[in-house]
């Protein structure tokens, strides 16, 4: 290796955590520091530092991530969330033959051409929300978790399953505060991470605090929320022959149901909740944070507020519910979703890998049990693919949401990651935006709440706004 190619920025783990959130703290914005140390050490290829007990390689140029990206079976996934009832044997966490075997099940169901028949569902989501909202000044994360988490739920669970409430709260904003939660515990508290560190998932058990028991708590009602719902729909189908798949819990359970005899390795009725627990997860938090984001930058800029706004005008033609045909035109609106996921990825970081075996990724080695990630904010903000990169550019994208300048490795910016283990979701995150942007902006017109002075940019194990009432909405 190049000694002059490696460059330590963080030499610990907890300084990198210690770097979000004292970047929070001075500059308002968790990964401000972090993306300007990268800015200032281009030369940089990798970042050095540890996870618990061991080193981690974060890649920082394309040619390295991309073939971490693609090699992606030669890696474990770290237990970020550490309760292990969620998450673990859903499609985010699972490898080998049963990550394999979920991602063939459902994958066909996230592709474009089958997430259209959602359209018409996002679109009445979308406009009963808004019709109802509390106040002209608010939290747009509620809001926007209130539209995804629903439009996620409708999707896998159908109708009768995203109508139940949690403990009489929206179980979407449940997920929000969980995630914020838990997300900002492992980042900001250090007693946490040396607890979580020593204790692993005992970490709830063992001489709990409160926010620990709340947060086991809070799972624990999530659970049973999801397990109750599975059984219903499991009784209804069970002597069914020829299942006709509403939603992706109908694949699922079909397959359970009537066809597990031959999947090897079998489903159980653990990995269908725990994969429902990970899709309404993956799908709630994620696209609202891209949709909060989206209406902070149109509150802040007018002028291209006013620009998308007469976009939307221009391809609806008067028409109000939202098709694919007029998706495929709002050419501006793809772009400036691109441009919030570059500015404030959404996932900043991916969860990180540890290697199963001692290998190569061109002249750096890795030994097996080493972590490895990849940074987004590395390049979304490099000098060197995006020109003016700090600002706004909604023209350097087409309207499929690829950059015009086809000369770009098409691996220097990769806000959903790349690969087999891509993000499944990742066209109907782009859809439901694209829908409940629109809308909002046909109705409202959004302005900066005065009375908030500076915006805070928080890392969860997302990255976005905190959620307070940044905007102010003013019907049209
Ligand atoms: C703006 C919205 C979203 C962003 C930025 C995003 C980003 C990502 C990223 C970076 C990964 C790779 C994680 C890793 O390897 O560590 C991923 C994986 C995944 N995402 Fe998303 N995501 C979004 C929305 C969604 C939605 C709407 C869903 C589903 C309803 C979803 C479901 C998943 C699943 C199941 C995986 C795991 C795929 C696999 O490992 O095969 N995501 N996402």
């Amino acid at each position: 290796m190049a000694k002059e190619q490696l460059y330590t920025i963080c030499s610990r783990c907890q300084e990198l955590l210690r770097t979000l959130s004292q970047s929070r703290a001075i500059n308002g914005d968790a990964f401000e520091a972090l993306s300007k140390r990268i800015g200032d050490n281009r030369q940089a290829d990798i970042l050095v530092t540890n996870l618990l007990f061991r080193p981690m390689i974060v890649f920082l140029k394309p040619k390295y991530y991309r073939i971490f990206m693609q090699q992606h079976q030669d890696y474990t996934k770290f237990p970020m969330i550490v309760d292990k009832r969620l998450m673990t044997k859903g499609m985010i966490m699972e490898g080998g033959a049963k990550w394999l075997q979920q991602r063939r099940l459902l994958g066909t169901h996230f592709e474009y051409n089958k997430l259209i028949n959602l359209i018409p569902m996002i679109n009445d989501v979308a406009q009963r929300k808004l019709a109802n909202l509390p106040n002209e000044v608010f939290p747009a994360m509620n809001l926007a978790s209130s539209i995804t988490g629903e439009i996620v739920l409708k999707a896998f669970f159908g109708e009768d399953i995203a109508q139940l409430s949690l403990n009489g709260q929206d179980p979407s904003q449940c997920v929000t505060q969980l995630i914020t939660r838990f997300g900002q515990l492992t980042t900001e508290s250090r007693f946490f991470q040396i607890k979580r560190a020593l204790l692993e998932e005992k970490v709830f058990s063992l001489f709990p605090r409160k926010i620990e028991q709340d947060l086991y708590e809070l799972n624990t009602v999530m659970l049973d929320h999801m397990k109750k719902a599975i059984k219903n729909r499991m009784e209804k189908l069970k002597n069914c022959k020829n299942i006709e798949h509403q939603d992706y819990l109908d694949v699922y359970l079909d397959v359970y149901l009537n066809k597990n005899d031959s999947m090897d390795p079998p489903i159980t009725e653990d990995e269908i909740l725990q994969q429902s627990i990970t899709l309404y997860f993956a799908g709630t938090e994620t696209t609202a944070n891209l949709v909060t984001t989206a209406c902070y930058f149109l509150a802040e800029n007018q002028l291209l507020q006013e620009e998308i706004y007469q976009e939307i005008l221009e391809v609806l033609n008067g028409e109000l519910i939202i098709t694919a045909k007029h998706l495929q035109n709002l050419q501006k609106v793809a772009g400036f979703l691109m441009e919030c996921l570059r500015l404030k990825p959404v996932a900043p970081m991916l969860i990180s890998k540890q290697a199963l075996k001692d290998l190569y990724i061109k002249d750096i080695f890795i030994k097996k049990g080493w972590y490895v990630n990849y940074m987004v904010l590395s390049n979304a903000q490099n000098q060197k693919y995006f020109s003016n990169p700090t600002q706004i550019d909604i023209t350097r994208w087409k309207a499929d949401g690829t950059l015009k300048d086809s000369t770009i490795d098409p691996f220097a910016f990769v806000p959903f990651s790349a690969g087999g283990r891509n993000c499944i979701g990742q066209y109907l995150a782009i859809i439901e935006s694209k829908i409940v942007i629109s809308k909002i902006l046909l109705n409202y017109k959004l302005k900066l709440n005065q009375k908030i002075a500076k915006a805070e940019w928080i890392a969860k194990f997302t990255y976005g706004l905190s959620n307070q009432d940044y905007i102010t909405w003013e019907a049209r």
